[in-house]
């Protein structure tokens, strides 16, 4: 049978094939965006609870109850903003699904979204598989600085929606008011969906705050919002996060996510329920995070790599130009074999594969990794 695929471009990801070769040569793996440590035995412990009281059956299709509370709860407390438990909170089998279920909800063929690169690398595909067509903004290093004005023309009559991501990954950059401000401007009084994929929100540094994106009145009433308790309680295996949105939006993303999963592991959504009572869990986040990003880069500061801190998220991007002309792709393959560090190059964030010269280090690692690989990143 012959086969004609819908997605001929896409073949494995960068993030498998580094940390297949990280555990192939026996490298430190600072490539693919998960914590080398573990969550905390009470939210394991609370799941097994959970379990053993039998909710092992489907979860409503939205959510249970009491998880869509406390994320309701969480979210009023930390920007003001009240969505519905029952109307306007969906969970969802993590925020790759929520972004696939939002841009589905939308998105008809020939619409165009708007895409900012470096870009996570599920944005155009999903799109792209609802027949839409990403039109692409590149952001350029150090500063990774929106052009609103380059926005402005790029937005066309068939544009359905804009995706960005506050922290972003992969350069650590927070969306300013200034941002949201000029982003409302240009989409007030137009049928212009905004998705904001924004997992990292408990991960921010400095004493920088994050903004969400409903924090704009303007954005908020067309905007998905899409949250991951992978990231924010070092459970990125268990796939759980959730999508906040306007009613009206909520039931079209809900359509979408019923013929996706259905609905998302029970046991680990009331466990998620009760651990969020304690704000200390998540509210802790950026202090914790904010020394292992510090442990990074101050165990490169006298390389040759230069950088600017990242303001949120949980990866430092390192430029090499002065140490080497090599491209990307082929030094982070290189240096994986040679010192046993892996990253991600930059380029794979861009369609074009634009070649900064800049390499991806994810710090969610423990001490000891960190420690090792600043330190043979330092000697090249
Ligand atoms: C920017 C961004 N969005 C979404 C996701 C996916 O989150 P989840 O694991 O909850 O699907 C990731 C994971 O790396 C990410 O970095």
């Amino acid at each position: 049978m012959q086969i004609i695929s819908k997605q001929p471009n896409v073949g494995t990801t960068i993030f498998t094939v580094m940390s297949k070769l990280a555990t192939d040569v026996g490298a430190l793996n600072l490539a693919q965006g998960f914590p080398s440590f573990d969550c905390a035995p009470h939210l394991t412990d609370l799941v097994n609870f959970y379990m053993s009281k039998g909710h092992n059956q489907y979860a409503p299709m939205a959510g249970v109850p009491a998880l869509r509370e406390a994320i309701s709860e969480k979210t009023a407390n930390l920007y003001c903003v009240n969505y519905h438990p029952e109307s306007e909170v969906t969970v969802v089998s993590g925020a790759t699904e929520a972004l696939y279920a939002a841009i589905t909800a939308v998105v008809c063929p020939q619409d165009e979204v708007i895409i900012f690169e470096p870009a996570y690398d599920s944005y155009a595909p999903s799109v792209e598989l609802n027949g839409g067509i990403p039109v692409y903004i590149s952001l350029e290093p150090p500063h990774y600085q929106i052009d609103w004005n380059l926005v402005k023309e790029k937005i066309s009559p068939k544009t359905k929606l804009i995706i960005v991501n506050t922290p972003h990954n992969p350069t650590g950059k927070l969306l300013t008011k200034s941002d949201l401000d000029q982003l409302a401007n240009l989409v007030q009084n137009t049928n212009i969906f905004i998705l904001s994929d924004e997992v990292y929100e408990h991960i921010t540094f400095d004493g920088t705050p994050h903004l969400s994106v409903m924090m704009h009145p303007i954005l908020q009433e067309r905007a998905f919002i899409c949250g991951s308790f992978g990231k924010t309680f070092h459970i990125t295996g268990w796939k759980i996060g959730y999508c906040l949105a306007p009613k009206a939006l909520s039931a079209e993303f809900r359509k979408a996510h019923q013929w996706i999963t259905f609905s998302t592991n029970t046991p680990v959504q009331y466990a998620l329920a009760d651990y969020l009572k304690k704000p200390d869990f998540y509210l802790e986040l950026p202090d914790f995070y904010q020394k292992k990003r510090d442990k990074f880069i101050d165990g490169i500061k006298d390389s040759r790599f230069s950088y600017v801190p990242a303001q949120g998220s949980f990866f430092q991007n390192l430029n090499y130009q002065a140490i080497t002309e090599e491209n990307d792709y082929n030094l982070a393959i290189r240096l994986t074999h040679e010192i046993g560090v892996a990253s991600v190059p930059a380029s794979v964030f861009y369609h074009q594969k634009n070649d900064y010269k800049i390499l991806r280090f994810c710090f969610a690692k423990s001490d000891e990794i960190l420690e090792k690989a600043s330190a043979r990143l330092s000697k090249l």
